[in-house]
Formats: structure tokens, C-alpha cells, sequence
């Protein structure tokens, strides 16, 4: 499973960057609003100046002209753009008609197996369930999951699913064990990821003992 960071902060991407485990981008209009600026055509310009690989950006128009059309201005803004369409009908047309043009589409807000089925058979390139939100409303996210792996599993389908809407590392362990292609979490998760409180005393252990041993070569 690869990992995507699901922010619009430039820090925390650099960060992920250079740590070496961070191999793409999701942004969506509540992230970049969250960060307080409005070009979000500089926004994500800057992200995929700083990461190599696939960076979403979220169509925010309604109707399915209006949806292609800025669709196709935003993939055009780097090569490595990632178009979000929502799962709704018009979302359905617009990806359908994007994929036959090239343009790699990310459908977004997916909720059930049969909007992933759709999404695949529009020739989505990503298919991004929401794992958070549907545990929010006491329903099993990661099953969701799951079922989208099984089925695609199926009929080899191209489309790569990312476990979205990511809110804690267990949910990380789980997208892995379910064979999500991606999980796109937030920084705070990927912080959580790799710390470990024994790991910490362990580390301050072995440093602490060597700098005796150290002393005592002096
Ligand atoms: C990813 O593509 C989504 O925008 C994101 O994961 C949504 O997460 P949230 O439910 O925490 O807002």
C-alpha cells in the first residue's frame, strides 16, 4: 500500500517528502480553505513542485459542462494533477467523458460498492472511499473497502482505490490488510504511524548507556 498525504499545507508535504514515504497528494476545498489561501491553482502547482506523483485537486462546480470544462483547466495545470469528481450522476458522465479524453480522474465521496463499480467502469483511474465518514455514521468504513478490493479482484479493473477520509493508525493497518492500493491520511497520522512511546524510552536508553560507555573512553 502506498501512502498519499491528504492535506493542502506545504510544511507537513515537504516533511512526508523527506521522510521517503509520501508519494502523492489529495487535496479538497475544506483543506485548502484550512489553510487560508485562495489560489488553489498556486496551491497545487506548489504540492506537485514538491512531490512526484499524483496530486488531486477537486472540481467545485456543478453540472456536467461546467464540470468538464474547469476540469480540463485544472488538469492542465501540471501533468501529475489528478482531477476529483464526485460519485453522482453527473460526476458518472463527466468521468466517463475524461478518462476517454486522458485525463486521470479521482472519484471522490464514494460511500458504497456500487458508486466504486461505476467509478471503474467510467475508467476512473482512483476510486476514493471514505472510511471516517461512514464509521461517523456507525457504519463500518474499512468494509466498505474491502468489498471494493474483492470485487475489483474480480475483473482486474485498472482503477486504483485510495482509503480516504482516514482518521486514526489503526484505520492505516486495516486499509493495508484490506489491500487498498493507497491510504491518503493526514499528517497527524503519519506522525502516529511511526511513533511509539517504547520505542522513545528504548531510544533514550541506549543513548543514555552509551554516553557512560563513551565517558568512561575519555
Ligand atoms: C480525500 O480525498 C478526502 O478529501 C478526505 O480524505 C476527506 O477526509 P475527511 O472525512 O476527514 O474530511
Amino acid at each position: 500500500m502506498r501512502l498519499f498525504l491528504d492535506t493542502a499545507n506545504i510544511e507537513r508535504i515537504r516533511q512526508g517528502v523527506r521522510w521517503g514515504v509520501v508519494s502523492g497528494v489529495t487535496t479538497n476545498p475544506t483543506l485548502v480553505a484550512q489553510e487560508g489561501r485562495k489560489d488553489y491553482q498556486l496551491v497545487v502547482k506548489e504540492i506537485c513542485s514538491i512531490v512526484d506523483g499524483p496530486v488531486s485537486a477537486e472540481v467545485v462546480v456543478e453540472g456536467v459542462d461546467d464540470m468538464i470544462s474547469q476540469a480540463r483547466s485544472i488538469a492542465a495545470w501540471h501533468p501529475n494533477v489528478v482531477v476529483k469528481i464526485p460519485a453522482t450522476p453527473d460526476g458518472l458522465e463527466v468521468t466517463s467523458r475524461l478518462s476517454r479524453e486522458g485525463i486521470r480522474v479521482n472519484m471522490t465521496l464514494c460511500f458504497s460498492a456500487n458508486q466504486a463499480l461505476l467509478a471503474a467502469l467510467a475508467g476512473a483511474a482512483f476510486v476514493s472511499p471514505f472510511v471516517g465518514r461512514l464509521d461517523d455514521i456507525g457504519q463500518d468504513g474499512m468494509a466498505l473497502v474491502k468489498s471494493i478490493m474483492d470485487t475489483y479482484k474480480e475483473y482486474d479493473f485498472d482503477t486504483e482505490v485510495i482509503a480516504a477520509s482516514i482518521r486514526h493508525p489503526m484505520h492505516c493497518v486495516a486499509a493495508a490488510q484490506a489491500g487498498a492500493d493507497i491510504a491518503t491520511i493526514p499528517f497527524n497520522v503519519l506522525e502516529q504511524m511511526i511513533k511509539h512511546p517504547m520505542t522513545d524510552a528504548g531510544n533514550a536508553r541506549f543513548l543514555a548507556d552509551w554516553h557512560r560507555v563513551d565517558g568512561q573512553n575519555k
